[in-house]
């Protein structure tokens, strides 16, 4: 800056204070999770971002906070796959792109834990089936039994009788059972809930982290969006992160949560983001879209939130110092 130029932004007080005298302050720290019962899990997280803990260690409280306590769609409480073998996804992100997953994983309780030893401990970033769980039982983790979880159990023989799967829409929000309660439906039928988080701490940095059991009664060996990076998750310190549920297939054709921050980086909000990666879905096959559903839920750098999704059904929770709360997302169709 020239001489004359620095003296005449001085009287105004602004050399000293460039920028943020007039940007607008930065919401954080915040939490923000797919679904109402995203609500313990953000609570989970905001004990560590609330005392100023990382955003990668407040994901991954939450991951495994709701490993611990969901049945049907997380965990090893899930719903099997077609040959009634529970396999879990994870995987955990941070905010120097450092990221971690598993995929298939059995018999062990945490998969959002053996992700991140695979993204603080590995050369590589993602582990499947069989490698997977003996890279846990190596790092101490124990090996679970392989039994399923009495509702499992009899949503699997019930399904058994029919041995039919489609993927339903809304399948997991159908019954209204309150927020927190795991979704079960009165036919028995498969549900399917996600839980995705991303976060932002009190120094602006962002991690997100997603734990699922999957589709119900998918081909076993089946993978989701959940553990690919770019798809059920991805995290840009620069720009922002973003998370998805519904029906993986979908969400990875378009590399999802990658593209929901590629419209944050070109300036889309994070709702208007999440609009535009469904309206990506519907336009490659606006039939096969009104079948099915896929929401997004994304966060910026400013601690701006949004999510939208292809049907109505799916809501968020979000966590801050201002609110503690369930919103219900847009939709398309
Ligand atoms: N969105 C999770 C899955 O498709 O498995």
């Amino acid at each position: 800056m020239d001489r004359k130029k620095f003296l005449r932004l001085s009287s105004f007080g602004l050399a000293a204070f460039p920028m943020p005298l007039f940007s607008k302050s930065v919401n954080k720290p915040i939490v923000i999770s797919t679904w109402d019962s995203g609500m313990p899990v953000n609570a989970a997280a905001w004990k560590i971002l609330s005392a100023n803990g990382k955003s990668v260690d407040a994901v991954e409280a939450g991951a495994v906070y709701i490993e611990d306590t969901i049945d049907c769609c997380v965990g090893l409480g899930g719903f099997p796959d077609r040959d009634g073998i529970v396999t879990l996804d994870a995987c955990i992100m941070d905010e120097h792109a450092n990221c971690g997953s598993v995929a298939g994983l059995e018999q062990i309780k945490h998969p959002i834990l053996v992700a991140r030893k695979v993204m603080d401990t590995t050369p590589h970033v993602i582990l499947v089936g069989q490698g997977a769980q003996q890279f846990a039982l190596q790092n101490g983790f124990k090996k679970e039994s392989a039994e399923l979880s009495e509702s499992a159990k009899n949503a699997y023989k019930d399904w058994l009788k029919k041995n039919d799967y489609k993927p339903e829409i809304n399948i997991e929000n159908k019954k209204e059972n309150g927020p927190f309660a795991p979704h079960f439906f009165e036919d028995g039928s498969p549900n399917h809930d996600t839980m995705g988080l991303v976060a932002m701490d009190v120094d602006g940095n962002l991690s997100g982290a997603v734990t699922t059991s999957g589709m119900a009664y998918k081909m076993h060996g089946r993978v989701g969006d959940s553990p690919i990076i770019g798809a059920g998750l991805f995290v840009d310190n620069e720009v922002g992160a973003a998370t998805s549920s519904g029906l993986g297939e979908e969400v990875i054709r378009i590399c999802g949560t990658h593209t929901v921050v590629e419209y944050m980086r070109q300036g889309y909000s994070p709702e208007a983001a999440c609009k535009k990666a469904c309206e990506r879905i519907v336009k490659r096959d606006p039939k096969k879209a009104a079948t099915l559903q896929v929401g997004f839920v994304a966060m910026n750098k400013k601690g701006e939130y949004g999510a939208y999704a292809i049907q109505k059904g799916f809501v968020f929770s979000v966590k801050s110092n201002t609110e503690n709360q369930i919103h219900t997302s847009k939709y398309l169709l």
